[in-house]
């Protein structure tokens, strides 16, 4: 069916008038310790931002729902899945990625454990895992088996390599002695 002569399609639709995108705006975002401004509509999800303009891939787009953590960073510090972040919510605040979590240059314990254990298959969730447990390594740097256990439980690895990531977790508590 076509919309009366003259108006658009969201005003002869209420409903798809209150579902339109709101404006963008301009965010800033502190992201590996670097400022960057954006232009964005405020709900959007942190995540297609960190991927799509500012070119960091390292947190990964799974289920987009908060289910499988492939999304995760840190945000002041505490793991988050970036997918159901608003970009809004995130401005002013300290946001690291996969990029950012070792020190320049160098790998972070938990990136170099995940190495040595070769903890993982295809890699498509290895971001959730790193970024969650760097989280927790740096509130609880000895975790017992059941604290990591707890910090992990939420994240999906479809590959099945479960194990690996759980040793690599525990070889990278024991590097930082
Ligand atoms: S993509 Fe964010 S939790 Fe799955
Ligand atoms: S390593 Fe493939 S989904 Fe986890």
């Amino acid at each position: 069916m076509s919309s009366p002569a003259g108006a658009s399609p969201a005003a002869a639709h209420p409903a798809a008038a209150a579902a339109a995108p709101s404006p963008a705006a301009t965010i800033r975002l502190t992201v590996n310790g670097v400022v960057h401004t954006v232009q964005a509509a405020p709900g959007t999800p942190l995540l297609y931002v960190l991927r799509d303009d500012l070119a960091l891939r390292g947190p990964r787009f799974g289920c987009g729902l908060g289910q499988c953590g492939a999304c995760t960073v840190h945000l002041d510090g505490a793991a988050v899945r970036s997918c159901t972040i608003p970009v809004a919510a995130a401005a002013g605040r300290r946001i690291t990625t996969l990029e950012g979590l070792g020190p320049a240059g160098r790998l972070h314990p938990v990136q170099q454990a995940f190495v040595d254990e070769q903890a993982m298959q295809c890699g498509y969730c290895v971001n959730g895992w790193i970024m969650t447990a760097a989280a927790l390594l740096a509130r609880t740097p000895n975790p017992s088996d059941a604290e990591v256990r707890s910090a992990l439980a939420g994240l999906i690895c479809r590959c099945g390599a479960h194990m690996r990531m759980l040793r690599a977790v525990r070889r990278a508590a024991q590097s930082r002695g």
